[in-house]
């Protein structure tokens, strides 16, 4: 398979922060268009601010750009402008993340982010054929009766929103703090998943699978830390979507040749491969899927394997991933 058709492989995003597609040229524009200043001269230096030290380091800058979403208009030409790219990496679906506290916070009404990113969805999908649905993440590193408070306003949208989901700074903010809200949530009939085990430790991935019932973990690189952890994700088939762009990127990983994906499959757990922030972390997914192969030796079976688990591990009905899936094992072209 050559990198184009490692491209064009159909395949599923699972792990994707819709504000970590900000890229600094849309940023500027935004931020001229609402006459909101950036604290960067241009889109070079944005581009330069993007050495991150740790997780921290990233959400700081990733925060303050927030400030040039605004309005509906915005927020539908971020999901739009993702899903077009994405969708050229042969994206067919992706199952996308937004912070709502980090509007809500700056006083821009849910309901704003919401129908924007609905309307991108959908301008997307018939431009491309695309498909999306969105999971709300609660800030872990603010209170928890906001979470509860935001999943109360997010109920008028719960066509379009699947699942919910916790990120945010990881250390020091376990899972478990979070316990009635995922109860709410599960309640309403929504999916769950939760970061734990990026710069987390292995209690964390316990606590999202046994306090918080979540049906995905997202990260989870450090289960190796534990045989124990790993017996049980993979017993229970776990998926855990990676993003080794961004492990190197906040320094989680030296380098991507010493990513901890060949020893989870070799573990036999279902991995996916994303691309978390793609605009901070210099790729989108399938930059991710050329990045693994090229340092990381994963084979063009193990290739197609991580794409068809990213669709067994998705929130979409049994019609949608058995077209997908179907599409994927079907006869293409770049077979040798
Ligand atoms: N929010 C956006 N990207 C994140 C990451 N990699 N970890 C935790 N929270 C995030
Ligand atoms: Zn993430």
């Amino acid at each position: 398979m050559d990198d184009a058709a490692l491209l064009a492989l159909p395949k599923a995003e699972l792990h994707l922060h819709i504000e970590g597609t900000l890229e600094p040229e849309l940023a500027f524009a935004l931020a001229a268009r609402n006459d909101v200043t950036l604290p960067y001269a241009d889109v070079a230096s944005l581009r330069r601010a993007q050495a991150f030290t740790d997780l921290q380091d990233f959400l700081d800058l990733y925060y303050a750009c927030m400030a040039v979403l605004r309005t509906e208009d915005d927020f539908a030409d971020l999901a739009a402008a993702y899903l077009t790219k994405a969708a050229a990496q042969g994206v067919r679906h992706a199952e996308i993340f937004f912070d709502p506290q980090a509007h809500t916070s700056r006083g821009i009404p849910i309901a704003t982010v919401v129908r924007g990113l609905r309307r991108g969805i959908e301008t997307a999908a018939q431009d491309t054929g695309v498909h999306a649905d969105l999971i709300a993440c609660f800030l872990r590193d603010r209170p928890v009766a906001e979470a509860h408070e935001t999943l109360d306003a997010l109920s008028p949208f719960f066509d379009v929103i699947v699942g919910v989901g916790l990120d945010s700074a990881e250390v020091g903010y376990p899972p478990a703090l979070f316990a009635d809200v995922f109860d709410r949530a599960r309640d309403a009939g929504l999916h769950v998943v939760a970061h734990a085990g990026e710069e987390g430790p292995p209690d964390y991935i316990w606590e999202a699978l046994d306090v918080l019932g979540i049906e995905r973990i997202d990260h989870g690189i450090r289960c190796l830390e534990s045989p124990a952890l790993v017996r049980r994700l993979s017993s229970d088939r776990i998926p855990l979507t990676t993003c080794p762009l961004s492990n190197v990127r906040l320094r989680c990983v030296p380098t991507l040749s010493e990513h901890p994906l060949p020893a989870m499959l070799d573990a036999g757990l279902v991995v996916t491969v994303n691309s978390d922030d793609p605009a901070y972390f210099g790729g989108y997914v399938g930059d991710n899927f050329l990045a693994v192969r090229r340092d990381l030796g994963i084979t063009d079976d193990a290739l197609i394997t991580l794409a068809r688990d990213s669709f067994t591990a998705s929130f979409v009905d049994d019609e949608l991933r058995t077209r997908w899936l179907t599409e994927l094992d079907g006869p293409r072209s770049l077979r040798p």
